[in-house]
């Protein structure tokens, strides 16, 4: 394709995935991103924390080194700062699509509904970091908490710090996940993550065809 043709191509789409630890929504993000390619577009997958190399150093921080809620908010939307930069915005823009593990209604979920972070002082980070920029199709995994429990807990991994929390604090980010999701319906689709993965498999496929796709 000339540098013109690729000039011309339209803006791609920004899709994430979301949920409480143990929905199992990284597990779809491959086929996904299969579906995608098979109408012939390019997809780029990541995630967050991370997706760039600074971004993975502060995910290493994030998830193992105990820190002030308001230092996680910070450098959740750090990290944030330069994958938008760096990865997300460039993919985009030549008419890539991107699917990214977690992004910003991660941080809502887990820092203002999980760990109590003011809203104000979200809404202003997010406001700050990608102004009017949302994704195009967020997919939120639902799941009540004590399930996803029993899920990690039979993985037998060790666990990092969100993973270690008490099953209050993941009820309260699945809350803070279901009322983002009311807050902006047209956006967020809730996926029952209760159910026979090839069965959530053809949910997600049936959500990108009828949204994006
Ligand atoms: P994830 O990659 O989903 O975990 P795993 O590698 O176990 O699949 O996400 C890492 C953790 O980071 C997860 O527990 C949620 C947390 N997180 C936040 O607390 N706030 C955020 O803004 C993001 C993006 C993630």
């Amino acid at each position: 394709m000339s540098a013109s043709q690729s000039e011309r191509r339209p803006r791609g789409k920004f899709i994430t995935f979301e949920g409480i630890d143990g929905a199992g929504k990284s597990s779809h993000i491959a086929g996904a991103a299969a579906l995608v390619r098979g109408r012939g577009l390019n997809v780029l997958t990541t995630r967050e924390p991370g997706g760039t190399a600074l971004g993975e150093r502060l995910r290493e921080l994030l998830l193992h080194e105990a820190m002030h809620v308001e230092t996680e908010a910070l450098l959740m939307f750090a990290a944030r700062r330069e994958h938008l930069e760096r990865v997300i915005e460039p993919a985009l823009a030549c008419g890539d699509w991107v699917i990214c593990d977690r992004f910003s209604d991660a941080t809502y979920a887990y820092q203002s509904g999980g760990r109590g972070l003011d809203k104000t002082k979200f809404a202003q980070l997010e406001n700050w970091v990608h102004g009017q920029l949302q994704p195009d199709l967020t997919l939120l995994f639902d799941l009540p908490s004590s399930i996803a429990s029993q899920r990690i807990a039979a993985q037998g991994r060790d666990l990092d710090r969100f993973e270690q929390e008490r099953a209050e604090f993941h009820e309260r980010v699945r809350l803070a996940y279901l009322e983002r999701a009311t807050a902006a319906a047209q956006r967020i689709r809730c996926i029952d993550a209760n159910q026979a993965s090839e069965k959530i498999k053809i949910l997600i496929q049936e959500a990108l065809i009828k949204y994006c796709l």
